[in-house]
């Protein structure tokens, strides 16, 4: 493997030219939002892009490092704001970092045992997400909350518990603001 460049734009959060992009739409997302409704209305208008991630893969081996651009759009389903689905690492020994780019939000974070924890994401902000913690985006403001993220490339994603259970905490738009509940 030889070394390589990446172009990214850090006001946008774009990456140019990448290899590989992952599109979650509205449809993805059957089953996450406590609003099944307003999330099938959704799907029936056009069933919009809901996240995006941008990469350039390498091998997924140890020692090599997976990086990204996480783009999450803006929006309410119901009350609920818009979110990424979330995942364990299927390597449970190997944490995240998150680099906030743009936008406004916070990432959420639970371990198997049901500690659940919010972090605030920002431009300018880091978010470290350690080892056997799952850890889901969450988009509170009106433009898309983009990050740049590295992990160890041998990690992996499981959905585990989440995709039945959930996360222990939503993040609802309560009088105008975000709150956890
Ligand atoms: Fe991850």
């Amino acid at each position: 493997m030889q070394p390589f460049g990446v172009d990214i734009n850090l006001q946008t959060g774009e990456m140019l030219e990448p290899d590989r992009i992952v599109v979650r739409r509205a449809s993805d997302m059957q089953g996450y939002y406590a609003d099944a409704d307003a999330l099938e209305q959704l799907i029936r208008r056009g069933d919009p892009i809901h996240y995006e991630v941008f990469e350039k893969p390498v091998p997924e081996t140890p020692g090599n490092l997976m990086y990204c651009i996480s783009k999450l759009q803006p929006g309410l389903i119901g009350d609920e704001f818009y979110m990424t689905k979330g995942h364990y690492h299927r390597v449970r020994h190997t944490a995240e970092l998150y680099l906030c780019l743009r936008g406004q939000g916070l990432m959420l974070m639970k371990t198997e045992e049901g500690e659940c924890v919010a972090e605030a994401m920002a431009r300018g902000r880091l978010v470290y997400v350690p080892p056997s913690w799952a850890h889901r985006s969450v988009n509170t403001g009106t433009e898309p909350l983009v990050s740049f993220c590295a992990y160890p490339a041998e990690a992996g994603h499981n959905y585990g518990d989440i995709e039945e259970q959930g996360f222990p905490k939503r993040v609802l738009r309560v009088q105008g603001e975000p709150q956890l509940v």
